[in-house]
Order: C-alpha cells, then structure tokens, then sequence
C-alpha cells in the first residue's frame, strides 16, 4: 500500500499538466483565491508569474497564506486551470 501512495504521488508530481483536472481547478479558485484579487492579477502587463514554475510557486504562497488545505492534486488543479484560461505556458 505505502509503495503504491508513493508512486501515485510521485506519478501526479511529475506530470501536472496532464493530470490537472481544469474544471476542478477552476471550481476550488473561485471557492477560495478571488477575495484579495481577481483575474486582472494575472493578466495585467507587469504580472509577476514569468513561468510554470513560477506559477506553481506563486499558487503555493497565496494557498499557504489563506490556509486553505489542499491536496498537491488539488493543488495542480488550480495551476493547470490558471495557466488554460491566463497564462499559456
Ligand atoms: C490573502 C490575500 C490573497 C488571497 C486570498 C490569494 N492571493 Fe494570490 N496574491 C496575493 C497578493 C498580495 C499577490 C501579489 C500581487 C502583487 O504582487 O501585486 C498575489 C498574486 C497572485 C498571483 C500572481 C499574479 C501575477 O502577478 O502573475 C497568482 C497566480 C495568485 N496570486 C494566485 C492565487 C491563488 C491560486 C489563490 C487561491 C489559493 C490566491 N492567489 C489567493 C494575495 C492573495
């Protein structure tokens, strides 16, 4: 059982752009990340999010600081469904 955990987890890591569920990520973003900004945050000319890496980066900081407590799936979600609809990396 811990070997197949780990490989799950190891497998949804590795491959978030596959595996993102963008409907579910779009869902859990507008249950908990537009009270401090909206969508003009990551389509504005001098946006701060420069890559995917980035964007993940930048999704876990504003996650950690509202104290939501997501899955890393749940967390991939969100990334892919930002990077559909805004980013395009
Ligand atoms: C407590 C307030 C707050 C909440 C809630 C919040 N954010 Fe943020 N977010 C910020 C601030 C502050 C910035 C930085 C804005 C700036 O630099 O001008 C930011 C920036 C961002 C950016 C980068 C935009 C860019 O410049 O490219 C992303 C992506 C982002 N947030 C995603 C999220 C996600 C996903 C959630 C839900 C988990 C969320 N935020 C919830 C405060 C928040």
């Amino acid at each position: 059982m811990k070997v197949f955990a780990f490989f799950f987890c190891t497998l949804s890591f590795a491959t978030p752009s596959y595996a993102a569920d963008v409907d579910n990520g779009s869902e859990l973003h507008s249950e908990s990340c537009t009270q401090c900004h909206d969508s003009d945050a990551y389509t504005r000319k001098d946006r701060k999010v420069q890559d995917l890496a980035g964007l993940g980066t930048q999704v876990r900081f504003c996650k950690d600081n509202l104290g939501v407590t997501w899955f890393d799936d749940e967390v991939d979600d969100v990334i892919g469904f930002l990077n559909q609809k805004y980013y395009h990396f």
